[in-house]
């Protein structure tokens, strides 16, 4: 979709869809009453029918209207002093909704025309063209019958008010189409099963992304090439599968030559059966969203390349399966990382740290300013912060605060949790440096301070996005966070 800064209210435009707002207690907003002047006071009416109250999200379709705006979509906004950003969000993703069930090729959005509470012009710009980019996503269809149609909505136009926020409201759109394009690639690769999705398809997705764009340049090694880097943890992961493993590491140069990157790695189990400390059966299926942290490393680099950010990046992405088998890893089993720390595996299925630490010691040889990783790494974080917060660790406040920021800013919000010395007792070990798991307690903790081991001199923060990166029940699937997160963080730096 197409997204174009449309210049104040709907008095002289032609469109073949009008989005506008009604607040509760039936408010027109200022642009719903500006139309109404043209279509006869249709909207007054519906109001005065009770037919919307203004409750955020219930939409009305005024369908059959000639004349230079063909079909109005009223929207409920909910309260006129708790109009913010969240119920923006929602109901214009409501309104889209219902445009996209009719014919219109373009609309034009003037919910965000009165102001909305906690957003200036930059910001409900952006937030728009994610909503817009997020409302025609479809999951990768493996499904035979009744294939969706291509969506007929092409081109939506965000109203502003005036023209000094056009050049804001511009920069807007270009970095929500960033935003939308990596969230979109993130939830593609999430989304496919691990049958398809399998490390060396990630591997693939990294070389398109260095076929698409010239600043970003991939190398993939695979696991000869591990092994003489010695790294005991990450292979000792993959053992137990048939499937290569690959280190996929990739290279945004959008910055100048001596410029320190910023170094994401991302944790890409594309399946997790837990290993010989197998997993039970109820919603395994879920585990091949473990590899969230790599989708999400890669839909950054699509979104800064889509941007041509002005910054360097590197992105590190260990890629395995964890799978039971003869060959596999077994509880006390005792590994050398990179990094020379030899770990005693006690649980096979604490796996995402065991790939995450050799590929945070290869991150190193970039020097990079900050390393942050993203993985999907407890289940513990899904029970402490459930599907609202990611947790966020680190061992630098700057890096933390300007992360919390940006997740804000961004409406993809991260909880700032501690690690430290008491907490890493437990990973002690009678027979190596440590364990690669504690006691049950503060699990998401314990692992956050086992990957701290590996952080000695680095600037670094993890996301455990375990809880935030996919949904379960009837909404399973990716979705696309922490993407939003880690693009408004680059963005700002
Ligand atoms: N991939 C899981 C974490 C996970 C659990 C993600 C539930 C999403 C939903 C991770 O590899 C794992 O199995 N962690 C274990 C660690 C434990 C063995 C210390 C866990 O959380 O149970
Ligand atoms: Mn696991
Ligand atoms: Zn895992």
């Amino acid at each position: 979709m197409e997204f174009f800064v449309s210049l104040g209210g709907p008095a002289k435009q032609r469109t073949d869809c009008a989005i506008v707002g009604v607040y509760d207690k039936g408010t027109l907003s200022a642009a719903a009453e500006e139309l109404d002047k043209r279509i006869g006071g249709r909207i007054a009416r519906l109001v005065k029918r009770g037919d919307l109250r203004g409750k955020t999200g219930d939409v009305v379709l005024l369908a059959d209207l000639n004349g230079p705006v063909e079909r109005v979509v009223v929207v409920g906004l909910g309260g006129r002093n708790s109009f913010k950003r969240k119920q923006y969000r929602k109901a214009l993703a409501s309104a889209l909704g219902v445009v996209a069930r009719t014919g219109a090729k373009d609309a034009v959005s003037y919910l965000g025309l009165d102001g909305v509470g906690d957003a200036d012009t930059y910001a409900l710009t952006r937030i728009a063209v994610e909503v817009g980019s997020n409302s025609q996503y479809r999951i990768p269809d493996h499904k035979t019958a009744n294939k969706r149609p291509k969506p007929t909505l092409t081109k939506l136009g965000i109203a502003v008010s005036g023209r000094g926020d056009r050049g804001n409201a511009e920069r807007a759109i270009a970095h929500g189409e960033g935003i939308g394009a990596g969230v979109s690639l993130m939830r593609d690769l999430a989304n496919q099963p691990a049958n398809v999705c399998t490390p060396g398809y990630l591997a693939k997705a990294a070389r398109n992304l260095a076929r698409e764009h010239r600043k970003i340049s991939v190398r993939v090694l695979n696991e000869a090439e591990c092994r003489r880097l010695q790294m005991g943890s990450f292979l000792s992961v993959t053992r137990g599968t048939q499937e290569p493993a690959y280190l996929i590491v990739l290279e945004y140069k959008g910055g100048t030559r001596g410029e320190a990157p910023t170094a994401l790695v991302g944790k890409g189990v594309t399946f997790d059966t837990g290993g010989i400390s197998l997993k039970p059966p109820p919603a395994m299926d879920e585990m091949k969203f473990d590899m969230s942290g790599a989708a999400s490393v890669l839909g950054t680099f699509k979104a800064i390349a889509t941007m041509d950010l002005p910054i360097n990046v590197v992105g590190v992405v260990p890629a395995c399966e964890n799978m039971p088998s003869g060959l596999a890893t077994k509880p006390g089993d005792i590994v050398k990382s990179m990094s020379g720390q030899t770990i005693e595996i006690l649980n096979t299925d604490a796996e995402g740290r065991l790939i995450l630490c050799d590929a945070i010691t290869y991150a190193r040889r970039f020097k990079p300013d900050v390393v942050i990783d993203i993985a999907t790494l407890t289940g513990a974080i899904v029970v402490s912060l459930g599907n609202v917060y990611s947790g966020l660790f680190g061992n630098d406040e700057d890096l933390i605060a300007a992360l919390e920021d940006a997740g804000r800013r961004a409406d993809d919000r991260a909880w700032r949790m501690p690690i430290g010395e008491e907490y890493a007792e437990g990973l002690k070990s009678n027979f190596a440096d440590f364990a690669n798991v504690a006691g049950r307690e503060g699990g998401a903790i314990t692992a956050a301070c086992f990957l701290a081991k590996f952080t000695d001199g680095l600037k670094w923060a993890h996301l455990d996005v375990a809880g935030t990166a996919y949904l379960s029940g009837a909404q399973k699937g990716s979705t696309g966070r922490p993407v939003p997160l880690l693009v408004d963080y680059l963005l700002n730096k």
